[in-house]
């Protein structure tokens, strides 16, 4: 009956290491991101058919998601066969989309090749597609049977795409590991392999969306600094500026850390201990928009109901509550 809640986080020093993990299936099909074709191609000989995608948000839509299912199909894919998603959260996002409607539902599993979707984007079930501008608006939450992690992929990842994922690896530990928070900054300050901390971030996620996996409560701590990110991101989109989802999640935690500290509810300084850890790990943490701005598009998200948003408030590293204010009362106090 609790079979779909069943999150499992597998690991391998290499990408290979996912043989032992497909063996017995006699129906593999990959969907891959063309871009990481080179690390697909190492498992490919395991599968049927492979599948490749182009990885953009323009692509990340039903047309792409038909398609998959169409070259299932053409492949012959009954509903015993187990997609295998290789890229990062664009390409697990659309895999298992196509995967949990294709024939009424067949498994997925994810082996992510971005730091994002190694802490984030794979793990939760969480899967869609954007709907014309809006993002995710379409998609199910159908849990992988296994996300596959292994640094070895990270190897051919550009920095900026890094530091994106470092983001939410840090508001990972900050919702969770206070020890595991410090040791991640010294860690990016210092460009060692981060190893062990994205297996952690991975199983603070998987726990967290064990206990809520339709997000009703407590999965929604994992929006630390979202509501922020997702208005900086709309007005990126606007003014046709280059931002990041991992940048303006970096932004949003510390305006979120501001706005707890304002309301009473941080210790004193957090915000300027956060920045100064965040820039010592290599994150963007300066707000390109005045606040005003951000009002308007906070209480459009999709996650905002009956004129509230439910901000996710740090306490300190480890610890965050949630407050309900409407996006004008959370302006008010960042600027007051
Ligand atoms: N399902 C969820 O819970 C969840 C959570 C967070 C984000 N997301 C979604 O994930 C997406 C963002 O994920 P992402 O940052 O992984 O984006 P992405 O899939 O676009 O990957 C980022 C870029 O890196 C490239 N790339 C991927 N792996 C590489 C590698 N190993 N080496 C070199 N290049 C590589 C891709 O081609 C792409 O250009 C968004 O669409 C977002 O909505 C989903
Ligand atoms: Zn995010």
């Amino acid at each position: 009956m609790f079979k779909d809640m069943e999150i499992r986080i597998e690991s391998g020093e290499r990408v290979r290491d996912v043989l032992p993990l497909i063996a017995g299936e006699g129906e593999l099909y990959l969907v891959y991101d063309s871009e990481v074709a080179p690390w697909a191609g190492e498992i490919a000989g395991a599968a049927r058919a492979a599948i490749a995608i182009e990885a953009s948000e323009e692509n990340k839509s039903m047309d792409t998601v038909l398609s998959i299912c169409r070259q299932l199909m053409e492949a012959g894919a009954s509903r015993k066969a187990l997609v295998l998603a290789v890229g990062g959260g664009i390409t697990t996002d659309m895999a298992g989309f196509a995967a949990s409607i294709y024939k009424r539902g067949i498994r997925y599993a994810n082996l992510p090749t971005t730091l994002l979707a190694q802490v984030d984007a794979a793990v939760g079930g969480k899967t869609g597609v954007n709907l014309d501008d809006y993002k995710n608006m379409l998609g199910v939450i159908v849990q992988p049977v296994f996300t596959f992690l292994t640094p070895e992929v990270l190897k051919t990842l550009p920095e900026r795409e890094l530091c994106s994922g470092a983001a939410e690896l840090l508001k990972t530990f900050l919702i969770g590991d206070a020890a595991a928070y410090g040791e991640a900054v010294r860690v990016l300050r210092e460009g060692r392999d981060l190893g062990k901390l994205i297996l952690r971030a991975a199983s603070i996620k998987a726990d967290i969306v064990r206990r809520d996996p339709f997000e009703h409560g407590e999965r929604r701590v994992l929006n630390l600094g979202h509501s922020f990110a997702h208005a900086l991101e709309h007005e990126a989109r606007l003014r046709e500026d280059d931002l990041s989802h991992g940048e303006a999640v970096g932004i949003g935690i510390l305006l979120a850390a501001r706005l707890s500290e304002r309301l009473g509810l941080a210790e004193t300084g957090l915000e300027e201990r956060l920045r100064a850890d965040f820039v010592a790990a290599g994150l963007r943490t300066d707000c390109p928009y005045p606040l005003e701005c951000l009002a308007a598009p906070m209480a459009k998200d999709k996650k905002a109901a009956d004129g509230t948003v439910h901000f996710i408030l740090p306490v300190r590293p480890g610890e965050v509550i949630i407050r309900a204010l409407t996006p004008a009362e959370a302006v008010r106090a960042l600027i007051a």
